[in-house]
């Protein structure tokens, strides 16, 4: 039923938390006795750090990653009522002067670079504490962690992590959904190399993908993100994952088109014969991705109707010429991701993939979540 607030909305955008739990519990048997954490930076990949963290937390989740400092702190209030003892890992580095910050709001700082664990030690011995942190050694990314020299100087001097007690050793795979490409197996032998030359501490390699790699891809601690919101993880395969969003919207009028006529900006659609365009409340500002103009598809009782014209700013226009007017009426709701149009695909039509249509979901949507 649709309350006075899903009728005031654009659209509807459901998340369904226990789609999304059932996932997290599906990687943790599968990585168990290995410990599976969740990957929740930007905001949930888009579905919402407030509802989700607290979910996985009941769900026994007790390790939490975000990319910057701000979200920590955000996962930090949602965790209080429900595991204020969970883990959470910073992985953008420590922003100088912030490192009073991690130890009051008990965030793990992921250190990327030697100055960065130089600062984080100077900080321990200016408490005379020693602090936790995880080390991030690159094995193939070339954008964070320690890079090989880095690498050979840290193995090399070990006093440099005097004061830090290193909860993770961890790394990022670069192919991992890419179950031909020799990378991840390249990565994996780097990594144990690197650990071979370090103090011994747990280690965390692997992401949502890379969990599907087997056994010895999962070290300590795995990684996922993706998955957990239901994009595939193992793209050459069905999707092993179940789907947690849906977003259905209004068709807010219908347009009878009876001679050659333009559609929307750029006069980019040309309608050349009798025609029903109908226009729904939803655009790029919502996140719905501009590059689906004249290529999306949206549902209306399990038939696809095309996206044509341009996707604007708050509005799409869709060609509903083979259904009936009973069936595509203003006030019908539409299915733009669900169950005809999972995420993966929406993706593939607008050229990206599903983490860019996740994370882009909008702010004006009203969000329903269910269990
Ligand atoms: C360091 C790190 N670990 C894990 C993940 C989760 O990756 P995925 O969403 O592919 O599971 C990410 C996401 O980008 C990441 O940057």
């Amino acid at each position: 039923m649709t309350s006075d607030l899903t009728l005031r909305a654009g659209a509807i955008l459901t998340v369904d938390l226990g789609a999304v739990v059932a996932n997290w519990t599906q990687l943790r048997d599968r990585v168990a006795p290995a410990e599976c954490s969740a990957v929740v930076k930007a905001d949930a990949y888009g579905l919402g750090v407030a509802r989700v963290v607290p979910a996985l937390a009941a769900a026994g989740c007790r390790t939490f990653v975000v990319a910057q400092l701000e979200e920590a702190l955000a996962v930090r209030q949602a965790l209080e009522p429900v595991a204020s003892n969970a883990q959470v890992f910073s992985l953008g580095g420590l922003p100088p002067g912030y490192e009073g910050e991690f130890i009051a709001k008990r965030i793990l700082p992921v250190l990327n670079h030697l100055g960065e664990i130089a600062a984080w030690r100077a900080f321990a011995a200016a408490r005379g504490e020693v602090l936790p942190a995880v080390i991030h050694i690159d094995t193939g990314m070339n954008r964070l962690g320690l890079g090989p020299d880095e690498l050979d100087d840290l193995a090399g001097h070990p006093e440099w992590l005097e004061g830090i007690d290193v909860r993770y050793w961890m790394t990022h795979l670069a192919c991992a959904d890419e179950f031909d490409n020799p990378m991840t197996g390249e990565q994996r032998e780097r990594f144990r190399g690197a650990l071979a030359r370090l103090p011994k501490a747990k280690a965390s390699f692997a992401n949502s993908s890379g969990i599907f790699h087997g056994k010895d891809h999962h070290f300590d601690l795995a990684r996922p993100g993706c998955a957990l919101y239901g994009v595939n993880p193992t793209p050459h395969l069905p999707n092993p994952m179940r789907d947690t969003v849906r977003l259905d919207a209004r068709l807010l009028q219908v347009r009878n088109c009876n001679a050659p006529m333009t559609v929307g900006y750029g006069a980019a659609h040309k309608v050349t014969g009798p025609a029903r365009i109908a226009t729904i409340g939803v655009g790029y500002a919502d996140g719905y991705l501009r590059s689906l103009s004249g290529k999306g598809h949206i549902f209306i009782d399990g038939v696809a109707a095309p996206i044509v014209g341009r996707i604007s700013m708050d509005l799409i226009t869709i060609d509903v010429s083979g259904l009936p007017e009973t069936v595509a009426h203003p006030g019908r709701m539409v299915e733009l991701i669900g169950p005809s149009r999972p995420v993966d695909t929406v993706a593939n039509e607008a050229g990206t993939i599903g983490y860019e249509v996740l994370t882009s979901l909008g702010r004006r949507y009203h969000r329903v979540y269910t269990s």
